[in-house]
């Protein structure tokens, strides 16, 4: 089989990458990247010269980067997005571009060239918050921040091409990942790292936001089921089952890292930021899913990675990062 995987030089992506090579050594996978902020060679450094896999820099929002690839490909997952919901907040435009337009011309190609499958990787924001129970693939999408909005809008239009066009897509909507290569603005790696250098780490409002982790070798397993399993057309909720308070999350890196917790710093709350996310997964369960990982074994794992791998993340923040942060902490301070 041959994968276009798009946004593969992120998180999720990458992990996905090096994920689908170990268990499918037959599958052939060209990687299409833009390379944004979030874009990172150095994810994949260890696969950049195996056979079956093959790096292209372009973006999805460019129809003739996309269209030969597609043709070469025997279907798209569409990992490619802007992911930051604080960026989304400082700059919406982007989002809407890529997250958006750029599924479109995915779809578009697909389509043109008779794709019997196509993956698109949604989120769980694009319910919105809920303060109890959890949100099955039925529940209604109520996004609240631009981030969320645009995937919501890329989500919704895969869901149009399946209704109208009969288009065999599959969506999953997964919770908060972690894990090894993600880049150091989300919670977890910038407290990771922020301890580590003995730097504050800036929690919003009270701490009291609930997330629901799911480890992201989980999620690439998950998706790997639903690419064989899923029923086309169909929207599969993707959840870790750990639900942690963010003040739970730092104390126990805190904690692991042998550091106070005077290093915890409240600060001003982001705006609309949603109080709380849970997912129903009966569905992906129903596929045979079930998260192997325990969140807190995992969250040590990846404690230590970023420790073992400070290179990875220091190169990150001595660059682009620092001037980003900066930036939104103006922003916000200034309202
Ligand atoms: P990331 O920000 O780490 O990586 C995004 C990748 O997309 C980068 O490599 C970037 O260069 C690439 N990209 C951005 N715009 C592009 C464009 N126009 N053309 C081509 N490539 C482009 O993101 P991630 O955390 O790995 O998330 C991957 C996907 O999973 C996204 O669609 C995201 O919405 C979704 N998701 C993420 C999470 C999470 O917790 N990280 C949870 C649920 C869903
Ligand atoms: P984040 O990693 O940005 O993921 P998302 O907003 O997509 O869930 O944030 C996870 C939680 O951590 C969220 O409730 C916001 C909070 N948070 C902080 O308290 N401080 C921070 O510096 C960041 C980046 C996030």
């Amino acid at each position: 089989m041959k994968l276009l995987v798009t946004g593969g030089a992120g998180f999720i992506g990458s992990n996905f990458i090096r994920y689908m090579i170990r268990e499918h050594p037959d599958y052939q996978i060209i990687n299409l990247d833009k390379l944004t902020y979030a874009g990172n060679p150095d994810n994949l450094r260890d696969i950049e010269s195996h056979p079956n896999y093959r790096f292209v820099q372009g973006d999805i929002c460019d129809p003739a980067a996309v269209e030969p690839l597609a043709k070469a490909a025997d279907l798209i997952l569409n990992f490619a997005a802007e992911t930051h919901v604080d960026r989304s907040i400082l700059e919406p435009g982007g989002f809407i571009q890529t997250d958006v337009f750029g599924t479109y011309v995915l779809l578009e190609a697909a389509k043109r060239n008779n794709h019997e499958r196509y993956i698109q990787i949604s989120t769980d924001e694009v319910y919105g918050s809920i303060d109890r129970g959890a949100f099955t693939e039925a529940s209604p999408l109520h996004p609240n921040s631009p981030y969320a909005a645009s995937k919501a809008a890329g989500d919704l239009l895969v869901q149009s091409y399946v209704r109208t066009y009969g288009f065999p897509a599959i969506i999953t909507r997964s919770s908060n990942n972690f894990g090894p290569y993600q880049y150091p603005e989300k919670v977890i790696p910038l407290f990771i790292t922020n301890a580590l250098e003995d730097k504050p780490l800036p929690l919003y409002g009270d701490g009291q936001n609930i997330r629901d982790w799911i480890y992201v070798i989980d999620n690439c397993a998950a998706i790997d089921l639903v690419l064989h399993r899923g029923r086309p057309g169909e929207v599969y909720n993707i959840g870790g089952g750990s639900e942690r308070t963010n003040i739970g999350l730092t104390r126990f890196i805190l904690n692991e890292l042998g550091k106070p917790v005077g290093l915890i710093q409240y600060v001003k709350d982001r705006s609309g930021h949603d109080r709380r996310y849970a997912l129903d997964c009966g569905k992906v369960a129903a596929l045979g899913f079930k998260a192997r990982h325990v969140f807190e074994d995992d969250l040590l794992e990846t404690i230590r990675w970023y420790q073992e791998h400070a290179p990875w993340w220091q190169k990150i923040k001595s660059g682009e990062f620092q001037k980003y942060y900066d930036r939104m902490y103006a922003k916000r301070e200034n309202g």
